[in-house]
């Protein structure tokens, strides 16, 4: 997308190296878990596929993937991954983890068929970087799952958008408008969005690379 650098990854970094102990409490619940369960069934077939799930976490959508297909995760954050390796071993479920940086894949140009995203595009600092990587390694007919929080396009939301100066360095933005992320990375184009979570708050999204 562009050849600046992304921008530093150490402050969420720091932040989730704090949260990793006590995220899955925080996280995991009944209500969680399905919403987790519909956006991973929102897609068949995951059989031989090369899925690559970007911001992997603990792990926390391990249990619900059907283990005939070939897994890779990244995260940034040694700790979370740790736990997510914890979670795979306990489930059986095979994938490799690895350390990368959302906005910078370590990946070559087509090389995954589905690609999941589950609490990270409003994550990270430059949602529509992480976006503009995550098609490139998507080869075309591919798939992009994203379940996340983000605000339509002109809603004034003052409150998430002002409590976004606090929360974007601790653990999430609060203030991304999907509509202007995918507007930035051409590609990709959409081809499902229904409300997920909290009223419409949190999405689930599939987009396809012709
Ligand atoms: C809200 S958690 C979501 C974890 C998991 N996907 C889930 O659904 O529970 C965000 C995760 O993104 C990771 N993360 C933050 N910035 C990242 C980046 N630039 N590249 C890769 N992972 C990143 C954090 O370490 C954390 O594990």
């Amino acid at each position: 997308m562009t050849d600046e650098h992304p921008p530093s990854t150490l402050p969420l970094r720091r932040a989730y190296t704090f949260w990793a102990p006590i995220y899955d409490a925080l996280i995991d619940n009944r209500a969680t878990r399905r919403v987790r369960q519909r956006s991973i069934e929102l897609l068949r077939d995951w059989g031989g596929k090369r899925v690559l799930l970007i911001g992997v976490g603990s792990g926390l959508d391990l249990p619900f993937l059907p283990y005939d297909g070939t897994y890779t995760g990244i995260d940034i954050t040694p700790a979370m991954l740790e736990r997510a390796r914890r979670r795979a071993q306990r489930w059986g479920c095979p994938i490799r983890l690895m350390k990368g940086n959302a906005m910078s894949l370590p990946f070559d140009d087509d090389e995954f068929d589905r690609i999941v995203m589950h609490l990270i595009l409003a994550v990270v600092p430059d949602p529509a970087r992480a976006l503009c990587e995550a098609a490139r390694v998507l080869r075309p007919g591919g798939e992009i799952l994203i379940l996340d929080k983000f605000l339509r396009p002109g809603q004034r939301a003052p409150l998430r958008r002002a409590l976004n100066v606090l929360t974007r360095r601790l653990a999430t933005r609060t203030d991304v408008v999907f509509e202007d992320t995918l507007a930035q990375c051409p590609g990709p184009t959409l081809v499902h969005d229904e409300p997920a979570f909290l009223g419409g708050w949190f999405r689930h999204i599939i987009l396809r690379k012709e």
